[in-house]
């Protein structure tokens, strides 16, 4: 895309993206991981920042990836770090988009010294516990204006749709939109050609045409864009 063709829309807008997933650790050597690459959340960061914005980017672990230009990056690896950076730069955001993909749960306890497999111990159970969930946390301490944007991933199953799915977690997150990508093998049968959806708190929903990440990281812009300009007035 041509820099000079981008609206300057988020010009003033302090924004926080978090990218990438979380590691949680079992001992010294090892941990729980996820596959997410943090191609969508550096795209959004790169755009915001073409766009105009002040663009705080929280990242996990990604694959190798560009540093998109003007973002200031914060580096973090387990949920808990990610929680703490994200609270801390929500504060005086404007806009905060949780694209990363946070463990769900953490080892219980972390070994001090690496795990040793021996004969004559039975082998070991993992015992997980809850992390906090970062996106409701900001949704909770969400300040007067602020934009609070979720991701999620989901497949149809015999409970309901992408959609059902998609509307039940945009209702339990509280978020004011959920940026929604159509996973997995049901995908062509359940949304036609669409990567997926894109809900508002207020009951708009828009099909997002599949596409590359910018131009996603483009459509979840132009309807944060709108939805601030809204949620100011
Ligand atoms: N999220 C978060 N903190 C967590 C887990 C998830 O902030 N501990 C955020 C993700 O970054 C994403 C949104 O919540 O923006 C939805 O994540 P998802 O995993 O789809 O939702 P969950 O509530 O964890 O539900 P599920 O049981 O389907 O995984
Ligand atoms: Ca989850």
């Amino acid at each position: 895309a041509r820099r000079d063709a981008l609206p300057r829309d988020l010009e003033g807008l302090r924004v926080v993206v978090s990218a990438g997933g979380t590691r949680e650790p079992l001992d010294p050597v090892r941990y729980l991981g996820n596959r997410s690459s943090g191609k969508q959340g550096y795209a959004l960061a790169r755009v915001a920042a073409q766009r105009g914005a002040e663009v705080t980017l929280v990242a996990g672990h990604t694959v190798v990836l560009p540093e998109p230009p003007g973002v200031t990056i914060t580096r973090v690896s387990t949920a808990e770090e990610m929680r703490v950076a994200v609270r801390e730069s929500a504060a005086s955001a404007d806009i905060v988009v949780m694209a990363a993909a946070v463990a769900d749960f953490r080892p219980a306890g972390r070994a001090e010294y690496k795990i040793k497999k021996s004969d004559d111990q039975p082998d070991p159970t993992i015992v997980l516990e809850r992390n906090a969930d970062i996106l409701a946390e900001l949704v909770a301490a969400r300040t007067p204006g602020q934009v609070v944007v979720g991701f999620a991933a989901e497949t149809g199953d015999e409970h309901g749709s992408v959609l059902d799915h998609a509307r039940a977690k945009l209702k339990r997150k509280g978020c004011d939109l959920l940026v929604v990508n159509a996973v997995g093998d049901g995908r062509a049968f359940e949304v036609e050609d669409n990567a997926g959806w894109l809900l508002a708190a207020d009951g708009e929903e828009r099909p997002i045409p599949l596409g590359s990440k910018s131009q996603l990281a483009a459509t979840v812009w132009d309807a944060v864009a709108h939805f601030h300009q809204y949620s100011r007035s």
